[in-house]
């Protein structure tokens, strides 16, 4: 198939354009590297030169992208390109509409307009915001109540997929769609090619490992006092190539002539604790890894897990990559070999 992948040179999205390369399919990615890698991109290129591009551009650039899915016969969609920090979307919202709503806006009149068929979206389990505990493990049709400008702003993006969707059945052209909701994306890929490198970086994962490396004198836990057996908060981790597995799975699943409209929870369906991060990273690295504490912040809920019955049923999705270890062992052979993130790729 040939594919188009926003978002391509950055975390998640590279590891897609891997997985869609070593099954022989055609990529264009595109990516404004806002926040993304080129040396992501050279990383494909390397990998299937024939078969991978990386477009230097916005998706909001209409005139580019439609041209792109016009002159690359593009048959799907996958849509990564965002902004992805909670916390600065609570400080910069317009950015977040700007990019996350505005540019998809685009991409999806641009799609419309070409007549591609499929998309498969990037959407997030913070469209949940903060379940009670009873809807734990978070099932897809837990309500959506998104606590901040990110989790709204992908929120946003899933109705206009169902809106494009009811106008397309309408008006008797194919199209279908899935909303990925993933939760915590973790690990880099097995084989070392591709890793995580985010400015500035949140992610608990990495965050740790830059404490084994020097970078962070220690890890902030923030709360220690959560209803969860070490006081820390538990939060589910997805290793990034199986999520990538996943994407690929739903571009195939997809059905246009039936208008198919899908939501997926992409976690493993259980989690892990703070505490219990640290300590797997402890073990892999050999590093004391100090903590100090601090008090909860605003808005963290004490146990995030997906159901993950849904995804397995329909798209038979099972995450092969479930013991916390081997996923902080896949990071910490990328971290360790790049020490200054894709930059030292180039040295
Ligand atoms: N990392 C996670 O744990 C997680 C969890 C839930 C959802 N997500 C979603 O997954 C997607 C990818 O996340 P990631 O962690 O790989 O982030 P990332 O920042 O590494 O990748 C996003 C990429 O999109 C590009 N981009 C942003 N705006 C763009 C625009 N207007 N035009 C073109 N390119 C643009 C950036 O340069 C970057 O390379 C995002 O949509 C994010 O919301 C991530």
């Amino acid at each position: 198939m040939n594919v188009l992948v926003t978002g391509a040179a950055g975390y998640i999205g590279s590891h897609c354009c891997k997985a869609l390369l070593d099954a022989g399919h055609q990529v264009i990615g595109l990516d404004n590297l806002f926040r993304g890698h080129a040396q992501a991109g050279e990383i494909l290129a390397a990998r299937a030169s024939d078969r991978f591009q990386l477009v230097v551009g916005d998706i909001a650039d209409r005139v580019l992208v439609e041209s792109l899915l016009r002159d690359r016969k593009i048959e799907g969609v996958i849509h990564f390109a965002a902004l992805a920090y909670v916390g600065e979307s609570v400080d910069q919202p317009g950015s977040y509409y700007r990019h996350n709503v505005g540019g998809m806006q685009v991409l999806l009149e641009a799609m419309h307009a070409v007549g591609v068929q499929r998309c498969v979206f990037s959407s997030s389990c913070a469209t949940y915001g903060e379940p009670p505990e009873q809807l734990i493990p978070i099932p897809e049709t837990c309500p959506q109540n998104p606590v901040s400008p990110y989790g709204r702003s992908k929120l946003i993006g899933e109705w206009m997929l169902r809106d494009l969707s009811v106008a397309s059945a309408r008006a008797k052209r194919p199209f279908a769609f899935a909303a990925m909701r993933y939760f915590n994306v973790a690990g880099c890929a097995l084989d070392g090619s591709l890793g995580e490198d985010h400015t500035p970086e949140t992610h608990l994962i990495p965050v740790v490992l830059e404490v084994a490396l020097g970078k962070r004198p220690h890890v902030q836990i923030f709360g220690t006092d959560y209803p969860t057996p070490d006081g820390t908060c538990i939060r589910d981790y997805v290793h990034v190539e199986d999520l990538a597995r996943a994407h690929l799975a739903a571009l195939f699943k997809l059905d246009p002539a039936r208008f198919d409209q899908h939501a997926w929870n992409l976690g493993t369906g259980s989690g892990f604790s703070v505490l219990q991060v640290i300590e797997a990273a402890r073990r892999v690295t050999g590093h004391a890894i100090p903590m100090i504490h601090q008090p909860r912040r605003a808005g963290d809920p004490a146990r995030l897990f997906s159901d993950t019955r849904r995804a397995e049923v329909e798209l038979g999705f099972v995450p092969g990559i479930t013991d916390l270890d081997e996923i902080v062992r896949s990071a910490w052979q990328w971290f360790r070999t790049h020490p200054q993130g894709y930059r030292s790729a180039s040295r």
